[in-house]
């Protein structure tokens, strides 16, 4: 249709209003787009294509601006005002999100780009749906000064307010410095996309002038460095299309609020299918390690999980798995690495996961293959006291089902902290290769018949008699059993149809605590 004679009219105002639109829609333009690509990124568009289903993105604020004058701004157009929100489906669901667009002023946030933000945050929060920020941005916006503070602050605000209420995630896909690290740090999941994104609360420049040492932004804080040696980082991945697939992978794990039903994947995988594999799993020599992993994937649905910290604290395993197409959140200590001991970086991995479970309604199993907490003063020093202490506090304000299977070491407080009976455990089984013991046969009885051996004529060989005795009591789940610790003794094959079922029967669990302001947990 020829709009040309209507101008003023109502088909020359869509006319304008489908033009400023498309404007929008190039966001910096072709040469800045161009640079993002040569950078192996994407654009905010282009990212939240890949999120939500075909189609299915509405945009909210898009025409927002900013109003600063200050050192340039005053003739600076910044389209969108640097980034794009709004909302659509992810697997089918509602979803909210917010992508800082590095070609507009290199997605730095100003006043108006942190109220769009607020909004769709806000928006979130009403509809009690998920919040997604896909972040590349050089930070505050220098030039706007304290609104751009202020902004940050509005953001964290919301974080806390939306944290246990819905599900937020962060995908750092780009540089993120300074402050701006807190807002990825206060939602519950962060992905970081190899070689093209960094975090640090300071850059390479300010370290080497402050304190001399010299490092690249890579090294410093880049999604390897964040996977592995600091945990700040939950999902590295290889690039931004990666990055977006595992985040919707993770979505479909997790319901849209801590009032919505947990989602369902219906499956054909049958929840009596024995798991022939684990009868085997366990190593005859006792300080032989084995995969863990395979025991979590012969238990979940179709042999998936999705993993989070996989390369942190690898002494313990936490991921999520389905059973029967519901969701189910497993704490596994992992003997392929350090015995599966419990130390700082793994309560504070496990604790963190539990409560994120625990406040999403998603049931625990706990898989405990544990010799104790890692002795030593750098453990002591580093705070295992406090840090072990989250673990205990975790398992048992969480009220959500608790499941423990004990596979083969349960030793002294380490056992406790496995989800015990005593730590709410709504019930505990272990396999006929579980130890249940204040700790290992030689250390027992080094402290217990000290003298003994010292005057024995040959104390090696009274040693060795007294543990053969202590691991004959102990070395076996039936003292255990015996006394109602242990609810049922299964054979490994069992584990998925005896945790299937147990899930199915405790679906409907509520319980209900003292009344408080909320707890205070070790921090
Ligand atoms: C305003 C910014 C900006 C910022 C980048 N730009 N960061 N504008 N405020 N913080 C603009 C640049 O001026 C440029 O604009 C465009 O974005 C692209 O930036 P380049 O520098 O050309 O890109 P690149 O070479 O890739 O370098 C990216 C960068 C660098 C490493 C992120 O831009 C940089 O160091 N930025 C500043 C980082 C920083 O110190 N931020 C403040 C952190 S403190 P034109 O117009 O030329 O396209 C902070 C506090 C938060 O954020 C506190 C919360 C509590």
């Amino acid at each position: 249709m020829n709009t040309e004679n209507y101008e003023g009219m109502t088909a020359g105002k869509i006319r304008e209003f489908e033009k400023r639109k498309e404007a929008l829609m190039l966001m910096g333009g072709d040469e800045m787009i161009r640079k993002q690509h040569e950078l192996g990124k994407l654009t905010a568009r282009e990212r939240l294509d890949l999120l939500f289903d075909n189609g299915s993105f509405q945009e909210v604020q898009l025409f927002t601006k900013h109003r600063s004058t200050l050192f340039g701004l005053d003739k600076k157009e910044i389209p969108a005002d640097g980034v794009i929100t709004g909302f659509g489906e992810v697997n089918g669901r509602v979803v909210f999100a917010a992508a800082q667009d590095f070609t507009c002023s290199g997605g730095s946030l100003g006043e108006m780009q942190a109220k769009k933000i607020w909004k769709v945050m806000d928006m979130a929060i009403a509809a009690g749906k998920p919040f997604v920020s896909l972040n590349d941005s050089g930070g505050a916006r220098i030039q706007e000064g304290v609104p751009a503070l202020e902004g940050y602050g509005g953001i964290f605000y919301r974080n806390t307010l939306a944290s246990g209420y819905i599900p937020q995630i962060t995908a750092t896909m780009g540089p993120t410095a300074g402050g701006a690290v807190y807002s990825p740090a206060l939602t519950d999941w962060i992905f970081m996309v190899k070689k093209s994104s960094y975090m640090c609360i300071t850059g390479p420049d300010v370290i080497k002038a402050v304190i001399g040492e010299e490092v690249t932004t890579e090294a410093l804080g880049g999604a390897v460095v964040h996977s592995t040696k600091s945990g700040v980082c939950h999902f590295a991945t290889n690039d931004d299309q990666d990055c977006i697939n595992k985040i919707r992978t993770l979505l479909s794990y997790l319901p849209d609020s801590c009032h919505s039903p947990l989602p369902l994947l219906p499956t054909s995988d049958t929840p009596d299918r024995e798991c022939l594999e684990l009868d085997e799993i366990i190593p005859d020599k006792p300080s032989k390690g084995y995969d863990m992993k395979k025991v979590i994937l012969e238990i979940a649905d179709n042999a998936e999980m999705m993993e989070p910290h996989a390369g942190w604290a690898r002494n313990i395993i936490v991921a999520f798995i389905r059973i029967m197409g519901r969701p189910v959140g497993v704490i596994a200590n992992n003997p392929s690495f350090g015995a599966g001991v419990l130390d700082v970086n793994a309560s504070d991995k496990a604790a963190r996961f539990i409560r994120f479970c625990d406040a999403f309604n998603i049931p625990l199993l706990t898989l405990a293959d544990v010799p104790g907490y890692l002795p030593g003063t750098r453990q002591e020093w580093a705070g295992i006291i406090t840090h072990g202490a989250k673990m205990l506090h975790a398992y048992s304000e969480a009220t959500v089902p608790k499941l423990t299977v004990v596979i083969r070491k349960d030793y002294g407080g380490a056992y406790i902290g496995m989800c015990s009976k005593q730590l709410g455990a709504d019930y505990v089984m272990a396999w006929p290769s579980a130890e249940i013991a204040v700790m290992g046969a030689d250390g027992a009885c080094n402290i217990v018949y000290r003298k003994e051996i010292q005057t024995a004529p040959d104390p090696a060989a009274k040693r060795k008699e007294l543990a053969s005795a202590y691991e004959t009591q102990f070395n076996n789940p039936y003292f255990a059993a015996g006394l109602g610790i242990v609810d049922e003794i299964i054979l490994p094959r069992e584990t998925r149809k005896r945790v299937a079922f147990l899930l199915e029967t405790f679906k409907e669990k509520k319980e209900t605590r003292v009344t408080k302001k909320h707890n205070n947990i070790p921090l």
